[in-house]
């Protein structure tokens, strides 16, 4: 593939302004300047430096990101920044989304990609993806809350009983929750339904992904699609 097209592809610009950057010499790969925007290269398990930085040739992009509280999942963030923005430009412009939304005051793993596909597959409630939250609540965690969480609970606007998958009392004001749909406030609803408030949300895991320690909050990771 032509190094140009192989920028643009990657959300490096418009084509003429992946040539200009090329010509520019801000782009190289193993070390070496390659200033010709249309010398052939091999995009396979290509790693290529733009402006001192490195970019792992990818057909989809696929990130993981420590979403920090006061940052909105949606396009159009209304009350405070939107996710979007602690991403880089060129992931930004391969139209980089949310894999289902976290609200604006929860914390923790959020994934995002560009491939519509793994978007709906990994949203979808038929494939039943299990997410984990660390949920801190308002008054004591008792045994009743964690019975009434896994027995189910009645929400507003849903015809039938929602149910955590796995739930278990980690201190005095704190429990884990697995769910495998992804609703509206859904932890948050659920647990009001079943008497108690959260006062703090936190996902530490989406499927068989952790939400790596070393990762701060505001910092994201390319990921494999292997490893989900
Ligand atoms: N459930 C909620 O209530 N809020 C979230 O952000 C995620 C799950």
């Amino acid at each position: 593939m032509q190094l140009a097209r192989l920028l643009f592809s990657q959300g490096f610009g418009a084509r003429r302004e992946c040539e200009g950057l090329c010509a520019s010499g801000a782009v190289s790969i193993a070390g070496q300047v390659v200033d010709n925007p249309f010398e052939e290269v091999d995009p396979a398990g290509l790693v290529f430096r733009v402006n001192g930085m490195d970019w792992p040739f990818r057909e989809h992009a696929l990130v993981l990101l420590n979403k920090p509280a006061g940052v909105e999942c949606s396009r159009s963030p209304k009350h405070h920044a939107g996710v979007l923005a602690l991403l880089p430009a060129p992931l930004r412009r391969r139209g980089v989304q949310p894999v289902g939304r976290l609200d604006a005051d929860t914390t923790g793993l959020l994934l995002l990609t560009d491939d519509g596909a793994l978007i709906h597959r990994l949203t979808s409630p038929k494939h039943h993806v299990p997410k984990v939250y660390e949920v801190t609540t308002k008054h004591p965690v008792e045994q009743t809350l964690v019975d009434r969480l896994l027995a189910g609970v009645m929400l507003d606007d849903e015809p039938l009983i929602v149910r955590a998958t796995g739930a278990e009392i980690t201190g005095t004001h704190t429990l884990r929750l697995v769910l495998t749909e992804g609703k509206y406030h859904q932890v948050k609803r659920m647990v009001a339904a079943a008497s108690n408030r959260v006062e703090g949300l936190h996902r530490s895991a989406f499927g068989s992904l952790q939400l790596p320690a070393d990762l701060a909050p505001g910092h994201w990771r390319w990921l494999d699609p292997s490893e989900l």
